[in-house]
């Protein structure tokens, strides 16, 4: 699913200790993090995020939001309906918890109608409409939906699931169009929430991550191009993501990381 050639830039900006100190934004432990916690697509990545999530950071209230039939997840929610986003925040406030953590694992590649395209010939208005509602629009309204229940002393982080393939400076394969292009504007969109959200909100963090080749419904007609050693169960992607996303600060807010924390070219 990855293109075979990667470019890493390390992104974190070393500030020394003192600063770190005195602006309060160390990397908390698991132990710090508390209140509730939303995961929204409860897919392969998604429902284990949720689980790992529960493990690592014990006196966070996780929550699971998805569409379709309501014993697989909490909270009901459509992230392509306005209605669903609408009610949204209402729900939340409703548990009396500050909101911690939201991570959106929702995403689409393929579906029935919906086919990665491999030329020009098979780019189609419809299927870049499917792509972006759920790749790039669902997001930030997703956020828009939550930021009512943010406050200014409260630390927050909102994380989204992107791709390496959104990288444009690291596209060299090329196709997929509709899927790249999405998670490409879906990088753009929450690069802007980061930068307003430091002036608004200065203890929110706002982070892009790539999991990494994982074995879930997504990529299951694309793994044979894939070797053995580079699928990861959606558990251990879990795991690396949430390792990751305990180090990220507000400092670090706007940043694109994989897997394995390191920065990927936008
Ligand atoms: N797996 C990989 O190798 C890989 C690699 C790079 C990036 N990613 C990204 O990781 C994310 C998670 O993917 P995954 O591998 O876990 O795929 P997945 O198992 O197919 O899960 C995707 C989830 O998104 C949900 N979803 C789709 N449209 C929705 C909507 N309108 N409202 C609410 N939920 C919706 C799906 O729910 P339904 O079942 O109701 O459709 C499904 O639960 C995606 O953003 C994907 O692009 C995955």
């Amino acid at each position: 699913m990855s293109p075979t050639s990667i470019s890493f830039n390390h992104h974190r900006n070393p500030l020394d200790d003192k600063k770190l100190n005195r602006l309060n934004m160390r990397p908390q432990s698991p132990e710090a993090w508390s209140g509730l916690a939303l995961v929204c697509g409860t897919g392969g990545i998604g429902g284990a995020m949720a689980t790992e999530l529960q493990r690592t950071c014990p006196s966070l209230t996780v929550l699971t939001a998805g569409r379709g039939d309501h014993h697989t997840h909490d909270l009901q929610l459509d992230l392509e309906s306005d209605n669903d986003l609408d009610r949204l925040s209402d729900e939340l406030s409703s548990r009396n918890q500050p909101l911690r953590l939201v991570i959106n694992c929702s995403g689409r590649l393929h579906g029935p109608t919906l086919h990665p395209e491999k030329r020009l010939k098979q780019v189609e208005r419809r299927q870049l409409i499917e792509q972006f509602s759920i790749n790039s629009i669902a997001p930030v309204l997703l956020a828009k939906a939550v930021e009512p229940l943010l406050r200014r002393d409260q630390p927050f982080h909102f994380a989204s699931l992107s791709a390496r393939v959104g990288s444009i400076g690291d596209n060299r394969s090329g196709g997929w169009y509709a899927y790249r292009a999405a998670k490409a504007a879906q990088n753009q969109l929450l690069r802007c929430l980061s930068i307003e959200w430091a002036r608004r909100w200065p203890k929110a963090t706002v982070t892009l991550l790539h999991p990494g080749t994982t074995d879930t419904e997504l990529s299951k007609p694309f793994q044979s191009f894939v070797p053995a050693e580079q699928l990861f169960s959606p558990q251990r992607a879990a795991e690396q993501l949430v390792s990751v996303l305990l180090e990220q600060t507000p400092e670090q807010s706007g940043a694109f990381l994989a897997w394995d924390g390191q920065s990927i070219d936008w």
